[in-house]
């Protein structure tokens, strides 16, 4: 957190320039669309953590959007979609730098990826002014879709993936929670909307804690967990993150005191669960993709992508899959045009994602889908999130206004 709040004054003073240099190409938001010749390509500006601590999930959503173009053909209206693809290691001030980039110089129509909220938060003001579609597949805080007009998001809201644990516990004797976030933006909104639903329907969170972002040693944490002497633990921790937790969990010896363990599905997150052993056994999560979905759809969707990347796809790979579909088609609305005209073409698609039926509410232009409780087994000697329970068509909580938002 702090390191995203201690670069705050530079920040503004790079986004003013940022904004002036704008301001000062008044073409600059018409352009793309109305200067581009019918030959020239379509670009989209794919921005993700290539690099550093979070480079799984730039390499999960590089792959998806590479597999959803190698099936649906780069084509619309006669002209080829070049994918631009910037690596911004997680650090904002790099993301923010990057898309000015892409869109004075490599003039694209959409700007996409966004690995982390403050990578998604620090680009949001250079939609805006330049009037590009910006589509967010990862980053998941509740409120950056209300941080320009031009975001578009394919991924989940911590509070729409939050609320279906938060209400399974209490109805399976759970009562006494603690609960542990990474301190920013979707740990924050978890804990928040884990602790009025939790409590809501009978049960206690007796105590919270916040572990940084970056390199978290969780085991000081985990102790006070123990000593508070309550029933499970409500994990967010990134993608990424949920082995080292994990470990130092067992470590801990907090599975043996018959502590459980709950969260979101980040903590037992597809590309790393097969790595946790039997300490992720029984974890009980919910969120909005598994792996291990039974429908046609997603085993076509996991199979591919296991042919083409010798990995298993986990929930950020499906936020660049369906992505990139939201854009492609959108694309072919309008013929190739950006703009306005690409973002109602955006809004209020319904289809299916390999995580199940899914649309872009034209009101809040985030993504209102089915979220499951889901809990870790072993099957033909693999580690699944097994979902068992289903709650159908869940809007993001967090926004005022939605169905079961908090008063
Ligand atoms: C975020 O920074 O918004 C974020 C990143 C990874 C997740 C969830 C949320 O797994």
């Amino acid at each position: 957190m702090s390191t995203f709040q201690d670069r705050r004054a530079p920040a503004r003073r790079r986004l003013l320039a940022a904004a002036t240099l704008l301001s000062a190409l008044p073409l600059l938001g018409a352009a793309p669309a109305a200067l581009a010749q019918q030959s020239d390509p379509i670009r989209i500006g794919l921005i993700l953590p290539m690099t550093g601590p979070f480079a799984s999930t730039g390499r999960q959503i590089d792959a998806a959007v590479k597999l959803y173009l190698a099936q649906h053909g780069d084509t619309v209206a006669g002209r080829k979609v070049q994918v631009v693809l910037k690596d911004d290691a997680s650090v904002a001030d790099t993301t923010r730098r990057l898309a000015q980039e892409l869109v004075v110089n490599d003039k694209v129509t959409v700007l996409a990826g966004f690995g982390l909220t403050p990578l998604a938060l620090a680009t949001a003001p250079i939609a805006t002014q330049s009037k590009t579609p910006m589509v967010v597949m990862a980053a998941a805080t509740s409120s950056i879709t209300q941080a320009s007009p031009y975001v578009v998001r394919s991924s989940m809201t911590l509070p729409q993936v939050t609320v279906g644990v938060a209400e399974w516990a209490p109805k399976n004797g759970i009562k006494k929670v603690v609960t542990l976030v990474s301190d920013y933006g979707p740990g924050i909104d978890a804990e928040k909307a884990f602790k009025e639903r939790f409590e809501l329907n009978g049960g206690k969170v007796v105590e919270q804690v916040r572990v940084p972002l970056r390199n978290p040693d969780f085991a000081p944490f985990l102790q006070r967990v123990r000593d508070a002497g309550a029933e499970a633990l409500f994990v967010f921790v990134p993608s990424g993150v949920g082995a080292a937790l994990m470990k130092q969990f067992a470590e801990r010896g907090l599975d043996k005191a018959g502590i459980k363990l709950l969260g979101t599905g980040d903590v037992t997150d597809d590309d790393i669960l097969n790595d946790m052993g039997d300490v992720a056994l029984g974890v009980v999560t919910s969120f909005h993709y598994s792996a291990a979905h039974k429908s046609a759809a997603n085993q076509q969707f996991v199979d591919a992508f296991q042919k083409a990347n010798k990995f298993r796809p986990n929930f950020m790979a499906v936020g660049g899959y369906d992505g990139m579909r939201v854009i492609m088609e959108g694309l072919k609305a309008t013929k190739g045009a950006g703009g306005e005209a690409l973002l109602n073409a955006m809004k209020g698609q319904t289809f299916e994602s390999p995580r199940g039926p899914v649309f872009i509410d034209a009101q809040t232009r985030d993504i209102v889908q089915d979220v499951y409780i889901r809990k870790v087994e072993r099957q033909n000697g693999q580690l699944w999130n097994v979902e068992f329970e289903t709650l159908k068509g869940v809007k993001d909580p967090g926004k005022a206004g939605a169905a079961g938002a908090p008063k």
